[in-house]
């Protein structure tokens, strides 16, 4: 595996593989990377013959400076758990992503998946995803990339962003990698302590309930997201948001819609959680 970090070494590379015909697979990160990532990388080595995965905290998607600063880098870690599993890493600095500074970066903006639901909560977040999503395409022009579904908000915005773009990437959603006992793979998960992680399973046991609660048949949202919240808050979490929305729009269910995704966002102690189930409706 080569660690490369200009974009003359990364451009060569890339344009040695076109050469030889070769289907390029991408996994876009910000390292800390656990078995989550790894399935991602999986995924697209069995679909390419060359795999690329970026580690880059990409300062233009925080909203506050502290959680940039406090963000883990890993980097030697990253590149042990990665082994032979990617051709390429990918380890850009700000100063090479963002030459012109953070405010002179043109922006990508994908209009209203961008705006619900967390990027409501976080303005500019989900701008700031998509543009360096975008350029990080434009560097790899991979033929396929990877997005973990346990981030669903954002593999909507991605999937919107490279259809309206005609940009020539296939995007692979991959599921969620989850402990045994239930509890979504995440670098979140380090910030817990011994008894929250055990308490934790009971976010994707909430989810679960709420999830049967539908299919046998209850629509109203908001009464199904107090329920879920009291009984998250009972648990000892505090519930950030729990919303029921229409899977492909993100906007509130209707008559029409097919499948509904149940969101969930939850502060256990300092780390804040999240999981996602799509059910048929
Ligand atoms: O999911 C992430 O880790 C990031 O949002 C991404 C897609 C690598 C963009 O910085």
């Amino acid at each position: 595996m080569q660690l490369v970090s200009t974009l003359d070494e990364l451009r060569a590379v890339i344009n040695g593989w076109r050469r030889h015909g070769e289907r390029i697979g991408f996994v876009p990160t910000m390292g800390n990377l656990h078995q989550g990532h790894l399935e991602l990388v999986k995924q697209a080595r069995a679909r390419c013959e060359r795999v690329v995965v970026s580690i880059f905290v990409n300062p233009l998607q925080f909203d506050r400076a502290a959680d940039l600063a406090a963000y883990p880098r890993t980097l030697e870690q990253d590149c042990a758990r990665l082994g032979e599993l990617a051709d390429l890493v990918f380890t850009p600095t700000p100063d090479l992503m963002y030459p012109g500074g953070q405010q002179q970066q043109t922006r990508v903006v994908v209009p209203g998946i961008a705006e619900v639901l967390e990027g409501a909560l976080r303005p500019g977040h989900f701008d700031g995803v998509s543009t360096v999503v975008c350029k990080l395409f434009n560097l790899v022009q991979p033929d396929l990339a990877c997005f973990g579904e346990k981030d669903y908000q954002q593999l909507a915005l991605i999937r919107k962003m490279t259809a309206d773009l005609n940009m020539p990437v296939e995007i692979l959603g991959v599921p969620t990698v989850r402990a045994d006992d239930g509890l979504a793979l995440s670098s979140r998960n380090g910030y817990l302590t011994d008894a929250e992680r055990a308490l934790a399973p009971e976010l994707a046991a909430t989810m679960n309930w709420l999830a049967g609660l539908m299919a046998d048949g209850e629509r109203d949202t908001e009464q199904l997201a107090a329920a879920g919240s009291a009984r998250l808050n009972d648990a000892g979490f505090r519930t950030d948001g729990i919303d029921i929305v229409d899977a492909d729009s993100l906007l509130p269910l209707t008559a029409q819609s097919r499948a509904a995704v149940i969101l969930m966002a939850a502060f256990l102690g300092k780390a804040r959680l999240i999981d996602n189930r799509v059910v048929t409706l």
